[in-house]
């Protein structure tokens, strides 16, 4: 209780960096800025597990006696085996942790750290607590895991905007937006006013937040012959807003000064998808407070990932409607109506079955053959003004603010080619309200995989 109102203070005057310093422990299991890297993680772990007698509110902050004890190795580039040669799979997630999916149960973990987004060192030998459940979702238990081979723990990158700067009110930077249009003709930029009520802190949080800094996203994989043939047959634009006058997207949010991206955007890849399957007879609108407030798989207001709440959470938590929990934009503590019905995913991946398999060919394919899909990609400072056009990253920074490179999440609706220069784009709807953009929406460059846009979609399959 005393923990819990010096969270809620903290909130209340300053979200963020101080925020992660206060509730490192318990309240935050999902906070982490560690940084681990595919070839840290690959290899023979011991898995340590609870006894499996939980549900899904399962509270795996202690652990509790282990009664199982597994041996797994994490082949390239998705394998794994167990001491009996069962095998499954396995994918890293960003660059936070790792999810092993055998033997009919599913395991994920962040990996261990100790520190805060300031100054952290990663542990990628050994996990956090986390959660391990059978298909059926009904099975549950705690684990945690160590890698049979140490390795070294290294420092994360530090954060080079200091707390001072963070609290400053965000700038449009004019002569950025002026060189901005004087350079290039594909995209053009404006100030947006309504900008300047945030603070640096906040406008980071609106691209990604904290947590997203501090790696590149993957290179995406090459496309194979099979692929390059479908994306043959494909349109040359495509557009799930009119597929023959019927629109399967839901209305544009805006996500405030909350790192909440994350939840947007896998809520409304869930809300299209229940579109597509119902043929537009179900419109919902999911809640984005629920997953901030409630997920242990998500930083709340300083960032979390798609392939964990549009894909994990709503598989195992399930989604409820935006009036069950409406949004505030704080780290409030977890309110949500709970006689309200549930929506759910019977299935999750990332695009090619694991992090690093994507790239344009599937991407193309399976926005056309399933619907929208959410993507990530980098933010950099001149983005924040983008007006209309095909974006792509000029090089220019804000001279005002202080920025970090973020990693964004949004949802892939659409793509094109532009007809008088022939450039390829994506048509994309973000979460900083109708007024900003094309609509509330942006085009970015396509084939070229900018700012990282074609190397991390998520796939779900939403159960209507
Ligand atoms: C969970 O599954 C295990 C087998 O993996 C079984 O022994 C156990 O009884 C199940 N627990 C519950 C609560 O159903
Ligand atoms: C995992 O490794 C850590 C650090 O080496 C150690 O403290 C911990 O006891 C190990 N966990 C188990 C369950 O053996």
């Amino acid at each position: 209780m005393r923990l819990l109102s010096v969270f809620q203070l903290t909130t209340n005057m300053m979200r963020g960096v101080v925020l992660l310093l206060v509730c490192w422990s318990a309240l935050c299991a999902g906070d982490t800025p560690a940084n681990c890297m595919y070839e840290d993680i690959r290899g023979t772990w011991t898995f340590y597990e609870t006894e499996r007698s939980g549900d899904n509110t399962i509270n795996c902050d202690t652990l509790g006696p282990i009664v199982h004890t597994k041996t797994f190795t994490l082949s390239f580039p998705d394998t794994v085996m167990d001491e009996l040669n069962n095998e499954g799979t396995w994918t890293m997630v960003w660059n936070q942790g790792f999810e092993v999916n055998i033997n009919e149960r599913s395991y994920f973990a962040f990996s261990d750290y100790e520190g805060n987004f300031g100054n952290a060192m990663s542990y990628c030998d050994r996990t956090s607590n986390g959660w391990s459940r059978d298909k059926t979702i009904r099975n549950w238990s705690c684990f945690v895991a160590n890698k049979t081979t140490p390795v070294a723990p290294h420092p994360t990158r530090k954060m080079t905007v200091v707390e001072s700067q963070l609290q400053q009110h965000y700038h449009n930077d004019h002569n950025m937006i002026h060189n901005i249009n004087t350079m290039q003709t594909s995209w053009t930029a404006k100030a947006y006013p309504q900008h300047e009520k945030y603070t640096v802190q906040e406008m980071l949080n609106r691209g990604g937040g904290v947590a997203s800094m501090l790696t590149s996203p993957p290179t995406p994989a090459p496309a194979t012959p099979e692929q390059k043939a479908r994306v043959s047959l494909l349109p040359d634009n495509f557009d799930w807003r009119d597929i023959s006058g019927e629109n399967y997207v839901t209305p544009v949010r805006d996500q405030g000064g909350c790192g909440s991206c994350y939840t947007f955007a896998s809520m409304a890849q869930v809300e299209a998808r229940i579109k597509i399957a119902t043929n537009n007879q179900r419109t919902d609108v999911f809640s984005t407070q629920d997953v901030v407030s409630c997920s242990v798989l998500s930083q709340g207001c300083a960032g979390g990932f798609n392939f964990l709440i549009a894909g994990r959470y709503a598989q195992d938590q399930g989604l409820v409607a935006e009036e069950c929990n409406t949004y505030t934009g704080n780290d409030d503590p977890c309110n949500t109506d709970t006689s309200c019905g549930r929506t759910y995913v019977s299935d999750y991946e990332y695009l090619g079955g694991y992090f690093g398999a994507c790239n344009e060919e599937i991407m193309l394919q399976t926005l056309v053959e399933n619907g929208p899909m959410s993507v990530s990609y980098m933010v950099y400072d001149d983005f924040h003004n983008y007006e209309g056009g095909i974006y792509h990253y000029t090089g220019m920074k804000n001279e005002f603010n202080p920025f970090e490179n973020v990693n964004h999440a949004v949802l892939l609706v659409g793509y094109g080619v532009e007809p008088t220069t022939g450039e390829k784009f994506w048509i994309i709807k973000n979460s900083w309200s109708d007024t900003w953009g094309e609509d509330g929406y942006f085009r970015i460059r396509r084939g070229t995989n900018e700012c990282g846009i074609e190397s991390m979609a998520v796939e779900i399959t939403a159960i209507p």
